[in-house]
């Protein structure tokens, strides 16, 4: 049976690396909003032009183009079984703008994925050098920082309060220990 998964967690703390691992195992497609508008940005498409700007300065995409770009990419086939989404809900509104866009529960469980704030920044000014994302500098990481406790953390209340279980899963550690974490998690949910 397929599985509708929310990695939750602050800006490095692996929820694609754990999600494009999890969506491995389960056999459910992986979809990050960050890769999508990335790329989006990459072939210069009108969503990636209006979208640069904001992600490079750390700020939300506002929610009815990305909520647009996911009730699309949920409508494909591949998507009936289940899902692992990353990235997105990002805050209360997108997460309501979900539930009215997929019929039954879009959100079967949330992992919340955490890190102290110090490995936070190590790990993605690491990032920077070996792979130059644009908004992987000190100004733009603090602001995405900002942006998460503000939007995304009220989250973590959401769900449980809608009756969608949250996991915490301590993201700490060589990535295939996290992931023996994750799928334990899941097992005995
Ligand atoms: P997005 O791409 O979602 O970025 P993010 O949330 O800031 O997340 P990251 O990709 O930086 O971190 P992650 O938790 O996925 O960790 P990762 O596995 O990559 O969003 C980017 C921007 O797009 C936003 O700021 C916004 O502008 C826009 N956007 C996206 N979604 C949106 C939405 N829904 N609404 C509006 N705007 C939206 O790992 C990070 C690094 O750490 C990697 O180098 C990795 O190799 C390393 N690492 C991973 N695990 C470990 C480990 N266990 N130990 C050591 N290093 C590790």
């Amino acid at each position: 049976m397929g599985r509708r998964v929310l990695f939750l967690g602050p800006p490095g703390a692996g929820k694609g690396t754990q999600a494009t691992l999890l969506a491995r195992a389960l056999g459910v497609p992986h979809i990050s909003t960050g890769v999508m508008l990335r790329e989006a940005v990459a072939e210069g498409t009108e969503l990636g032009r209006q979208a640069g700007a904001l992600m490079a300065a750390g700020d939300l995409v506002p929610d009815e183009m990305v909520v647009a770009m996911v009730a699309e990419r949920l409508s494909r086939s591949d998507a009936a079984c289940g899902y692992l989404l990353d990235g997105f809900p990002r805050n209360v509104e997108q997460a309501d703008a979900l539930d009215r866009s997929v019929a039954g529960d879009a959100i079967e469980i949330v992992l919340l994925l955490t890190v102290a704030e110090d490995e936070l920044v190590d790990r993605l000014l690491k990032r920077a050098v070996e792979d130059g994302r644009d908004d992987d500098n000190e100004d733009t990481i603090r602001r995405r920082l900002e942006v998460y406790r503000s939007e995304t953390e009220p989250l973590i209340d959401h769900y449980p309060s809608h009756g969608v279980p949250i996991i915490t899963i301590d993201g700490l550690g060589a990535v295939e220990d996290v992931f023996a974490r994750v799928v334990m998690a899941l097992a005995h949910e």
